[in-house]
């Protein structure tokens, strides 16, 4: 299991301005609606009603530009991702320790993510803290245009809202290669080529740039 992935200004700043006002367009609605079974009792927060093509239309265009995110397309093998939620606490909402489906739709969740689009000094609380399976846990304060991205296998929790509104943009991962071992061995080459690439060695990672998309055909589903 690897510790959960922040990546700052994600976006380019034009982006991510056009994402924020987008969301804070939106309709929003009790998220405890989506929930099943127990997760209901411990999630309060709102979550966006997508009511007009148009809303469907660009937040289907925003999780294409996630997915072709180079960053992501080169550590996370996204093969395919949710219709991602705009999701908002206001003062008192939480989300308890839960973990997430194991299949959202069509989409097998081996990631999660959540995207930040209110700035960290515009609300108190609201943390977003993942457990590991070694009782370890990170708690994450995201500033706006960050992502985090973390196993969905991982307890997390959204610690309560104190002061202001958190809006973000939550959604899942399924990776091309399934296995965690698997993805681990190509991010393993891929640094190795890295290596050689800037120690000036362009022959041999070109040959192992083949070697490594040979990896990517063989364990990708
Ligand atoms: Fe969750």
């Amino acid at each position: 299991m690897n510790k959960p992935t922040v990546i700052g200004d994600f976006f380019p700043k034009k982006i991510f301005k056009e994402i924020q006002s987008f969301a804070e367009s939106l309709e929003f609605v009790d998220g405890g609606k989506t929930a099943n079974g127990a997760a209901k009792k411990i999630k309060s927060n709102l979550q966006a009603d997508y009511r007009t093509s148009e809303e469907k239309r660009t937040i289907s265009k925003i999780a294409q530009a996630i997915q072709g995110h180079a960053l992501v397309q080169s550590y996370f093998f996204p093969k395919k991702l949710t219709v991602p939620m705009v999701s908002k606490y206001m003062p008192g909402m939480s989300y308890g320790k839960h973990v997430d489906r194991s299949h959202i739709g069509s989409v097998r969740t081996d990631y999660s993510f959540t995207y930040c689009l209110s700035s960290s000094e515009d609300y108190e609380g609201g943390e977003l803290v993942v457990h590991s399976s070694d009782d370890q846990q990170q708690k994450i304060k995201l500033q706006a245009n960050s992502i985090v991205i973390y196993d969905t296998n991982s307890v997390h929790e959204v610690l309560p809202v104190i002061k202001g509104e958190r809006l973000c943009l939550v959604g899942w991962i399924e990776c091309l290669i399934p296995f965690y071992e698997m993805r681990e061995c190509v991010r393993q080459v891929t640094k190795i080529k890295n290596g050689l690439k800037d120690s000036k060695q362009n022959e041999y990672a070109t040959l192992l740039n083949n070697e490594i998309q040979n990896l990517i055909k063989i364990f990708s589903r």
